[in-house]
C-alpha cells in the first residue's frame, strides 16, 4: 500500500498543482479550511479531504481523523499562507504598521504552520524515512533583505522560518529519518500573488504546474541530512 502524504492548505494554486504528481507515489489526504471545495482535477486524486479551522481543537481533531483512517503520515506538505487579502495590504512603510494586519500575517503565515506540524507530528513514524515541507518564501530571508517593504509578510516567514529550523535541530534527535525543511516556491502564478505580478517578467512568473513539478522534485529527493534546510525550488541553499 502506498505510503499517506498529508497535504495541508491543499486549495492554494500551487498545492493544487503538486497533488496529482503526489498521488503517484502517496495517498494523499487534503486539508483545506472549512467550506472549500477542491478543484475537480485535484478532488478526483485525493484519497481524502478534511477541513480545519486550524484552532487547536481542530487541529486535535484533525490528528485523530487522520490517525483514525490512515494511521501514519510519511509526507507532510504545508502551503498555508497569506499576503494579501480584504483587511490585508503589504506594507510599503513603517507608517502602514498595524497590530491587526500583522497579526493576520503571523497568524496564517507562522502560528498556524507550526501548530500543523505540532499536532500532526504524533503521526509520524519515528523510525522510517519521512518528510515534511512548509512552504516559505526568499522573501522571508533575513540575510536577503535589500529591497525592505512588505514588512508583515517578510517577518512572518522569517518567523516561520525559525520556527521549523528550532523544529529541526529538536527532532533530528527525536525522529532521526524525518527531513523537515522551508521550500521556495518561486513566484508563481496565483491568488496570492495575483495583484503584485505585472512588473515580474515572464519569465521570472511561473504557472503553478511548472512549480509544483520542481518542488515534488526536491521532495522526492530530500534525505533526513536535508533536515533543516532553507530550500529554493532548484535545490540549492537559500540565506536564512
Ligand atoms: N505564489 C507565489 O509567488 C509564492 C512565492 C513565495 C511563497 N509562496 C508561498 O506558497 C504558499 C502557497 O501559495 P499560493 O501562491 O499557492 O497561494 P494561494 O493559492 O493564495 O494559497 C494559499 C492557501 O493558504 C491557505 N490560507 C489562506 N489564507 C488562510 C487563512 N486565513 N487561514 C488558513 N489558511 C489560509 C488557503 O488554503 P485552503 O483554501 O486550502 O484552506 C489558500 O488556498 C504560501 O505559503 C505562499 O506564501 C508563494
Amino acid at each position: 500500500m502506498k505510503p499517506v502524504a498529508v497535504i495541508a492548505g491543499a486549495n492554494s494554486a500551487i498545492a493544487t498543482a503538486m497533488i496529482p504528481a503526489l498521488a503517484e507515489k502517496y495517498r494523499v489526504v487534503a486539508v483545506t479550511r472549512p467550506d472549500r471545495k477542491l478543484g475537480v482535477s485535484a478532488g478526483d486524486q485525493v484519497d481524502g479531504h478534511l477541513s480545519c479551522d486550524y484552532s487547536e481543537p481542530a487541529l486535535e481533531e484533525l490528528a485523530e481523523s487522520i490517525r483514525s483512517e490512515w494511521e501514519e503520515i510519511h509526507l507532510l506538505v504545508c502551503a498555508v499562507g497569506t499576503l494579501h487579502g480584504a483587511n490585508l495590504t503589504p506594507e510599503k512603510r513603517l507608517a502602514e504598521l498595524d497590530r491587526d494586519q500583522l497579526d493576520q500575517y503571523f497568524q496564517v503565515n507562522a502560528i498556524t504552520p507550526a501548530l500543523i506540524l505540532k499536532h500532526l507530528l504524533p503521526l509520524v513514524p519515528r523510525g522510517e524515512p519521512a518528510k515534511a515541507a512548509f512552504l516559505s518564501a526568499k522573501i522571508g530571508g533575513i540575510g536577503d533583505n535589500r529591497l525592505g517593504g512588505w514588512y508583515g509578510y517578510r517577518a512572518s516567514k522569517a518567523a516561520l522560518n525559525m520556527l521549523l529550523k528550532t523544529a529541526s535541530v529538536e527532532l533530528s534527535r527525536s525522529h532521526r529519518k524525518l527531513s523537515l525543511v522551508a521550500l521556495h516556491p518561486g513566484t508563481t502564478d496565483s491568488p496570492l500573488s495575483e495583484p503584485f505580478t505585472s512588473n515580474v517578467p515572464d519569465d521570472n512568473l511561473y504557472s503553478p504546474e511548472t512549480t509544483a513539478d520542481r518542488l515534488v522534485s526536491v521532495i522526492s529527493g530530500l534525505t533526513p541530512e536535508d533536515t533543516g534546510r532553507f530550500i529554493h525550488w532548484d535545490g540549492s541553499d537559500l540565506p536564512w
